[in-house]
């Protein structure tokens, strides 16, 4: 069902030029852009510090797709609130970075936001089986989280796989992400895998903003 269908492309602002944000966000929303993905981390959740909610509220007015917001941060809980008020779309949580997951996904609805479960590469996809009614997005991490520019890890393959069918099972459309080491040679990999959103940093980034459009494209299959 969805091998044919076109992704839905989020570039990472972590390979974007930090000293020039604004300006990034919106080329790579006008090269056309779907989400805007955010990698928020904390250094202790992930071995990486990058950006907080006062960074997503400044970027916020300047595009205007949705706020993909991918929280690598330990607890995440007290954050919800202060990045939705920020102007995060989707909130991500990593099920291992709190004791309640389901606790935490009603709270992100709750918040207004919509739901996200992030996939490390050893979670098992089991994770979410008994909460598929709380889950909104589910992005799959085919790194290990904390940074860009590392290698696609193919054994993430068949998770997506996996995935798919409990996400077919359930007769709702949530949106399948893989964030790591995405590029025009594996993106192909990933959709025929049954994911329908692709995160990219380096990959979108890559040449600087003349590039833009052409890095998505090629990462769409246009
Ligand atoms: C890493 C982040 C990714 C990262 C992907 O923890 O979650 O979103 O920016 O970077 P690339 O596309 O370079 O692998
Ligand atoms: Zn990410």
């Amino acid at each position: 069902m969805s091998s044919a269908a076109k992704p839905l492309i989020a570039p990472s602002i972590l390979a974007a030029d930090f000293a020039r944000l604004g300006e990034e966000a919106r080329a790579v929303e006008a090269a056309g852009a779907d989400w805007l993905h955010v990698d928020v981390m904390d250094g202790h959740f992930v071995p990486n510090i990058t950006i907080g909610p006062d960074v997503v509220k400044a970027l916020r007015p300047l595009v205007s797709i949705p706020f993909d917001v991918h929280l690598m941060i330990s607890p995440a809980d007290p954050y919800l609130e202060a990045f939705r008020a920020a102007g995060a779309d989707y909130i991500s949580v990593h099920p291992e970075a709190g004791p309640h997951l389901n606790r935490t996904l009603k709270q992100i609805r709750n918040v207004g936001a919509k739901a996200g479960v992030v996939f490390n590469p050893s979670t098992p996809p089991e994770t979410i089986e008994w909460m598929m009614d709380e889950v909104d997005l589910i992005l799959v991490m085919s790194i290990n989280p904390g940074f860009g520019g590392q290698v696609f890890m193919d054994s993430q393959l068949a998770k997506i796989e996996r995935l798919r069918a409990m996400i077919d099972a359930t007769g709702r459309d949530i949106p399948l992400e893989v964030d790591g080491g995405v590029t025009p040679l594996t993106a192909p990999r990933c959709i025929a895998a049954g994911a329908t959103a692709l995160v990219a940093g380096t990959a979108v980034f890559k040449g600087g903003p003349s590039a833009y459009a052409a890095n998505i494209s090629a990462l769409r299959g246009d």
